[in-house]
């Protein structure tokens, strides 16, 4: 049996090898990853299997454009290789979407697979006039509305919006000043 349950602490070591062994290092050369890195995701599922094994992950990130308008970019979504093709996926985007909806969000973005994300009512063509601070191919560029138009008031280059992670967060000075860490 699969649960779905909300990500905690105890799980960051296995998302991170499940991701990387999922994407690889290219992972955090993604044009998403600039929008997630450094912040607080709004929300982290993870799958447990019945051993408490995880085996799916799953977050959404708050973003919003340069008039404060706000959507959640969904993703990195990623399922254990040895559980692939059991609806774990599914469930997790479910779960994702429906969370998000109960909390009033209005759409979800992200980008991915038309043909995967499609059966989740994703669609392409609905980003047209939105950009994000890298490259992206505009047939994967995928929006989803809970509140009908609501991805018509997401305009232009889209920020980071979410809580500062304070695990990455810059290193306050004595001066009050703060500088970045080291790489
Ligand atoms: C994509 C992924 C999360 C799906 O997880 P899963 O638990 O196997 O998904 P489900 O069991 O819910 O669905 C499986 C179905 O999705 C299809 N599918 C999986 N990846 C797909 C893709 N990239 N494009 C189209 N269909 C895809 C499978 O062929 C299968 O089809 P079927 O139902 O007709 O047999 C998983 O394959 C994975 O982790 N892939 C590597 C990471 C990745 O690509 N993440 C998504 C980024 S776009």
């Amino acid at each position: 049996m699969i649960d779905i349950v909300e990500e905690a602490p105890v799980h960051i070591g296995a998302r991170e090898a499940l991701l990387d062994l999922s994407f690889g290092e290219a992972r955090f050369a993604k044009t998403s990853e600039r929008l997630r890195e450094g912040r607080l995701p709004v929300f982290a599922f993870t799958a447990l299997d019945d051993t408490g094994k995880l085996v799916g992950t799953v977050r959404l990130w708050s973003v919003a454009d340069r008039d404060g308008f706000q959507s959640l970019l969904l993703g990195p979504l990623a399922v254990d290789p040895g559980c692939r093709g059991n609806k774990v996926g599914d469930r997790l985007m479910r779960h994702a979407l429906n969370q998000a909806a109960m909390h009033g969000h209005g759409s979800v973005i992200l980008v991915g697979d038309l043909p995967y994300y499609a059966r989740f009512g994703f669609a392409a063509g609905l980003l047209d006039d939105v950009t994000l601070p890298g490259p992206v191919d505009q047939d994967r560029f995928l929006g989803l509305e809970m509140v009908c138009g609501h991805l018509s008031g997401l305009n232009g280059l889209l920020e980071a919006a979410g809580n500062l992670d304070p695990a990455v967060a810059p290193a306050p000075l004595s001066n009050g000043f703060s500088m970045p860490k080291a790489a």
